[in-house]
């Protein structure tokens, strides 16, 4: 064996003239991007509007969220969503659309690839509140974690977490389904280094936030769903009637 390559993909690797190869069945994957400057100052500036105005209904009312407050974001001229999300929500719409039920569209002709932003909300969260396991609506959501005033290495070591064998206490996780059938957690551990992150992730994906402990301070997130322009499709549509 070629100890310099991997024996389960390269079919070089064994010398007995047997060629492995690795398959991965095909999966929906997340996305995860650093967002720059331009995108984080913006969002902070929506963010106090939305607490100047501070209009009822709060957005709570709608969300699984267990926390004191979450306020709906106005994204002014659809900035936020054209210069930070547009482009690439809707090129993994079109690579992954095949995979993704809720794209299946057989009752026309041609698929449905330009998105919109429509639900648009900040999240403020004390300690020991929390965010249960849930979906959201769309095709594609995102969470912007912005402030996180706690660092997961610290909150493993409170007491109750320490004695543990899964210490979870401020941590935020996927729970998906493995090719086993098993239920699984993907876990982001969380600290001051994913400040200023955003996951993008398919609405349906079930997902929880455990609660901090010990530490005053707010846990600030921003989120969104986002979902098949069907305006875009009706001129879509009329233009292809148009040519028959
Ligand atoms: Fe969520």
């Amino acid at each position: 064996m070629n100890s310099n390559l991997d024996p389960l993909q390269d079919p070089n690797a064994n010398e007995n003239g047997d060629a492995w190869y690795k398959i991965d069945p095909p999966n929906l994957p997340l996305l995860k991007c650093q967002l720059g400057e331009d995108a984080i100052e913006h969002i902070w500036e929506l963010i106090d509007e939305a607490k100047a105005k501070e209009v009822e209904p709060l957005a709570n009312q709608n969300l699984a969220g267990n926390i004191e407050k979450s306020l709906y974001l106005d994204d002014k001229d659809n900035y936020f969503f054209n210069t930070h999300l547009k482009n690439q929500v809707e090129e993994y719409v079109s690579q992954y659309s095949p995979l993704i039920q809720t794209s299946r569209n057989p009752f026309s002709t041609w698929r449905l690839y330009n998105l919109t932003l429509r639900e648009f909300w900040v999240n403020f969260q004390n300690q020991m509140e929390f965010n249960p396991i849930h979906s959201h609506a769309g095709v594609l959501s995102f969470v912007i974690w912005l402030n996180i005033p706690t660092e997961y290495e610290d909150q493993e070591k409170i007491p109750f977490c320490a004695s543990a064998n899964t210490a979870a206490a401020s941590d935020f996780n996927f729970v998906y389904t493995d090719i086993m059938g098993n239920i699984r957690p993907y876990t982001i551990k969380m600290g001051s280094d994913v400040e200023n992150t955003m996951f993008v992730f398919p609405s349906l994906l079930n997902h929880q936030v455990y609660p901090f402990y010990l530490n005053d301070g707010k846990r600030i997130s921003v989120s969104g769903n986002i979902y098949y322009d069907f305006s875009f499709d009706e001129e879509h549509r009329k233009g292809l009637e148009s040519k028959m």
